[in-house]
């Protein structure tokens, strides 16, 4: 089994609950929306976005003269994000149920969303194809999980653990960032949640080709 079809199973069972079990990290999900300092008229991109949690955050910043680009390869996933935006019926929300490492964005965007997505921060091949379609100089920010520091040790057993059910690449949390902010300038990263998460930013260098 692919690390694609691994993570595709395993959010098979978890679409219907994932609202509700995100709803304790929301605050930290508006937070890296705010470093995007997203204006009118710019185009976003959401990274696997899920059920697409974010897409009315995105929206309020790029109101109705922007737009919110978005791929998800759940298709349980994706159903739920296709509803929503049915539902409410958002005319400038693109979005499509496709893979990391091969979609293709009818626009460039301005801004980057990588919220909980640690499989694709993980994969180059994803982060290349992302990056290749991004303007140079745009915003990018993360949120994520990551292990305690070394010398917390056991703990991160208990990082792992919580990982493994959401991702594929569950053993890789050392940097999760790292694979973004190599192409990145002015990259900052902190810790949240007493050292098992971050929330990072840079601007992206238009580096990839
Ligand atoms: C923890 S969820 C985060 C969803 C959303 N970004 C949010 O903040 O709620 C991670 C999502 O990444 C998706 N995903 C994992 N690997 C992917 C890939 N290679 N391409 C596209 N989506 C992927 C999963 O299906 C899942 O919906």
């Amino acid at each position: 089994m692919t690390d694609n079809e691994l993570s595709i199973a395993r959010y098979r069972g978890k679409a219907a609950s994932y609202d509700a079990s995100a709803e304790r990290t929301m605050a930290l999900r508006r937070r890296t929306i705010v470093l995007l300092q997203l204006v009118p008229g710019q185009t976003v991109l959401d990274v696997g976005a899920g059920t697409g949690l974010s897409y009315a955050l995105l929206r309020d910043g790029v109101r109705e003269t922007g737009r919110v680009l978005a791929f998800e390869q759940s298709p349980d996933m994706f159903a739920l994000a296709h509803r929503r935006v049915q539902r409410e019926g958002w005319r400038n929300v693109w979005h499509t149920n496709e893979p990391a490492e091969t979609v293709r964005l009818p626009h460039t965007a301005d801004a980057v969303l990588f919220n909980y997505t640690h499989d694709i921060c993980r994969t180059p091949e994803a982060v290349a194809n992302i990056l290749r379609q991004v303007r140079p100089g745009a915003r990018v920010a993360m949120a994520g999980m990551k292990f305690f520091p070394w010398w917390a040790g056991p703990l991160n057993v208990l990082a792992w653990l919580k990982n493994r059910p959401y991702n594929a690449k569950a053993a890789d949390l050392w940097e999760p960032w790292s694979l973004v902010a190599a192409h990145c300038d002015a990259f900052v990263w902190e810790s949240t949640q007493w050292g098992m998460g971050y929330i990072a930013s840079g601007l992206y260098k238009g580096d990839v080709r």
